[in-house]
């Protein structure tokens, strides 16, 4: 049996990651950590990939704005980057950059993203504060995450996993961001097993 390969994507502290790692090691997930992609150079999950000994690629926007080119031209370019991985499984892990037809094409039902907010949720950035606010507006009752495939609508597509994080009276935003952590870090696990057990 050939041991199915994978590829994450990250911007910033990568505790995702880090679980992903773990399960590896642990024997919970059977695959191989091929690529760590991050598009932040301090991007501290950058630090653990190096830790467990996995590769890494920075590969930042940055230079395609400076130069004019298109976000499709980044995105077709990192697809590039990826695919002599061949990757069964690309792992969206905090990674806070849209990607468009031109990287997802290249991977069909492959690309999967977690998002913490429930489906139609808080898509986008800051969705724990956002739904903390909510919360204290009296507007919801609790919030959760979700593992989703990828399409080009941000933070939207077929769900795979979802769970849901109470939020208490008592929680600071600070309690609701662990919680919340915890969390995405079991159904990431659970959701990545999944999917590799119908592969
Ligand atoms: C996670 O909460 C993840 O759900 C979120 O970024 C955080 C990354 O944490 N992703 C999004 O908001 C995507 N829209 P980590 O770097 O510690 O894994």
């Amino acid at each position: 049996m050939k041991i199915p390969r994978l590829v994450i994507l990250i911007s910033g502290s990568g505790s995702n990651l880090q679980a992903i790692l773990e399960a590896i090691e642990h024997g919970q997930i059977t695959a191989v950590p091929s690529l760590i992609v991050s598009n932040r150079k301090d991007a501290y999950g950058l630090v653990r990939a190096e830790k467990a000994g996995v590769l890494t690629a920075y590969f930042p926007f940055k230079p395609y704005r400076d130069a004019d080119k298109s976000r499709e031209q980044y995105d077709a370019d990192l697809a590039e980057l990826i695919r002599p991985y061949h990757p069964n499984l690309v792992i969206l892990a905090g990674w806070m950059h849209i990607l468009s037809a031109a990287f997802l094409e290249h991977f069909p039902d492959k690309v999967i993203n977690l998002h913490p907010a429930l489906p139609g949720q808080f898509a986008g950035t800051h969705a724990i504060q956002r739904a903390f606010a909510a919360y204290q507006r009296g507007e919801i009752e609790h919030t959760g995450c979700m593992v989703h495939y990828t399409v080009p609508e941000v933070d939207a597509g077929p769900v795979i996993a979802q769970a849901e994080v109470p939020i208490l009276p008592t929680d600071s935003l600070v309690d609701l961001e662990t919680r919340m952590h915890q969390t995405e870090h079991k159904l990431l696990v659970t959701a990545v097993q999944t999917i590799l057990a119908e592969d």
